[in-house]
């Protein structure tokens, strides 16, 4: 035999002299609930390890994360049920928790990074992430909210922008939003191969966003659909998006790969709550070996290309040294 593969595997040393992959705290963003009140810091149930941080918890957990080389955040608010509306007016009102937590973030912490969460649904008492009509999810109507909910976000003190939504045109509409008052350098990481999946249910109990009717199959993709994501990953970079996120990642290494090997912007994964709470609850239960799993699967989505990736495991892989 000529080539014998098993002899770049022989030590530790050459393992890792050949390794193709890295993961570093800089790839990392963690996603954190926020909720009103005070010292207030709730597990989610069906995310082990994960929490509903009040203000001043959340300032905590961020001075920690940091301490730890975790710089970047992307904040989602659980929205009491009485200030949800149709308009979701709550999402730009300057007093509401999201927008203080943005704002007490950037002041406390100047240095980290705050991606901001922009969609209807934590404030729509319909719980879509667009304006609602006679059982409709309105697509242009939607846009003026958005853009105003972005803007909000932008004079926070947000670095980057996440439309989650799946509007068609929000990103040049927000990007224009943002230009035309001055926010030439706030970023829009849009979401921009989110498909209905299965795999937010525990996110929506984090937030109590469920939809109130129907699903979110006709505005977020048919997870049967590749080619598709390059429709919207083609429109996203010409409305002026600085990264393409595929959401959920796990599920989607496909297109994450597709995304990266037919753009040069950066692209993101989101590692989503189904996909943390399927592994913690076999982990749980010893059917996993936690640490391996974890580290293969945040692995397997740096290689199929992601170069950032939204997890709810950034902060414990990095005290528990599994880095
Ligand atoms: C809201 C939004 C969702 C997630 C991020 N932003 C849920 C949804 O679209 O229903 C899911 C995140 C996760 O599951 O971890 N637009």
């Amino acid at each position: 035999m000529l080539q014998r593969p098993r002899r770049n595997r022989k030590s530790e040393v050459i393992r890792q002299m050949v390794q193709e992959t890295h993961i570093s705290p800089a790839n990392l963003i963690f996603p954190l609930f926020i909720v009103e009140g005070k010292n207030v810091k709730t597990e989610v149930a069906s995310m082990p390890g994960i929490y509903r941080h009040s203000i001043d918890n959340l300032l905590r957990e961020v001075e920690a994360c940091a301490r730890l080389g975790l710089m970047s955040f992307d904040l989602f608010p659980n929205i009491e049920e009485s200030l949800k509306d149709k308009y979701a007016t709550e999402s730009y009102r300057n007093e509401s928790l999201y927008l203080r937590a943005i704002r007490e973030v950037k002041k406390n912490f100047p240095e980290v990074c705050v991606i901001t969460d922009v969609a209807m649904d934590p404030y729509s008492s319909d719980g879509h992430d667009g304006l609602v009509e006679n059982g409709e999810i309105l697509n242009d109507e939607t846009l003026g909210i958005l853009a105003k909910m972005a803007l909000a976000h932008a004079q926070a003190g947000a670095d980057i922008v996440a439309p989650s939504d799946m509007m068609d045109g929000r990103v040049g509409y927000i990007r224009n939003a943002l230009d035309e008052n001055k926010f030439t350098n706030v970023s829009i990481m849009s979401y921009t191969a989110k498909y209905a999946s299965a795999f937010y249910g525990p996110f929506r109990d984090a937030l109590d966003s469920a939809p109130k009717f129907g699903d979110k199959k006709s505005y977020q993709m048919n997870p049967a659909n590749q080619r598709e994501a390059l429709i919207e990953a083609n429109l996203d970079e010409s409305e002026g998006a600085d990264f393409l996120m595929v959401k959920p990642a796990l599920v989607y290494l496909d297109v994450i790969k597709l995304l990266k090997d037919n753009t040069e912007l950066p692209v993101a994964a989101y590692n989503v709550s189904g996909e943390y709470a399927m592994l913690k609850a076999a982990a749980q239960r010893g059917w996993l070996n936690e640490q391996r799993s974890t580290m293969e699967v945040l692995m397997s989505i740096r290689r199929a290309g992601a170069t950032a990736i939204l997890t709810y495991h950034a902060k414990e892989v990095l005290e528990k040294g599994w880095l």
